[in-house]
């Protein structure tokens, strides 16, 4: 695309700092990508490393984890915390073994069909995994957005909800979805915080509309009440 888009700009500067030696990234199989999001959803990358290498050395494919026990699976989980997601982690294996002959299905719909895929989560699995198109809204992605565009109102109303969904489709790149998808977790995780973001090192500090308009303490609007 243009060299000066948002994805550009963003995907230049993961080239340079983003992360690109994580363990679910070397093979990118659906398995191991959906395995590494559903860790990630409540687990910082770093505690989320030696669990993953862990699991996937013990359960290395979709069939196995919907064959093995329950207490098996417990306790590759066990100390990750947020347990639910381990059940529906296995849960959601079975269903693929039922339904979909073994394997994630590479659909939007089918994906966040299973137990524990939200949306986000399964536009973050088909873009790393197979680079469809597909825009990610998590926590991080919607500060940034918020913070760029100079959206007012608690990102968790469904109408701003809808607004920021609407941004995110519009900055797709044309290709490397599954670097896209990385950066912007990466960017909103290292540079665009929650507090005392490092605006002076931001690919997208130029046209920032929180950076500009002395916005950064406001946004993303805190949850009302
Ligand atoms: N949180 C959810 N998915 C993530 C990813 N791929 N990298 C870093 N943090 C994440
Ligand atoms: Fe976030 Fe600052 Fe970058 Fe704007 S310039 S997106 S506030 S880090």
């Amino acid at each position: 695309g243009h060299p000066d888009t948002f994805a550009s700009r963003v995907l230049r500067w993961f080239e340079i700092n983003g992360r690109h030696d994580l363990p679910w990234q070397h093979p990118r199989t659906p398995y191991r990508v959906w395995l590494s999001e559903i860790m990630l959803q409540q687990t910082q990358v770093k505690t989320v490393i030696p669990y993953f290498e862990r699991f996937v050395a013990t359960l290395p494919t979709l069939p196995a984890l919907a064959a093995a026990s329950r207490d098996d699976v417990m306790a590759l989980w066990s100390g990750l915390g947020y347990y639910a997601r381990a059940r529906n982690l296995q849960a959601a294996a079975q269903r693929c073994v039922e339904l979909h002959a073994g394997e994630l299905p590479r659909d939007i719909d089918a994906l966040t069909a299973l137990p524990g895929i939200g949306r986000s989560t399964a536009a973050a699995i088909l873009s790393q995994a197979w680079g469809d198109h597909h825009a990610i809204l998590d926590g991080n992605v919607k500060r940034v957005l918020t913070r760029y565009h100079g959206i007012d109102g608690y990102p968790g109303l469904p109408a701003i909800e809808k607004r920021l969904w609407s941004l995110a489709e519009s900055h797709l790149p044309d290709a490397r979805m599954a670097d896209y998808t990385q950066a912007q977790m990466d960017l909103g995780a290292t540079l665009c915080t929650r507090s005392d973001p490092a605006c002076v090192l931001c690919p997208l500090q130029d046209d920032c509309s929180a950076r500009r308009e002395g916005r950064i303490g406001e946004l993303p609007t805190p949850k009302p009440g």
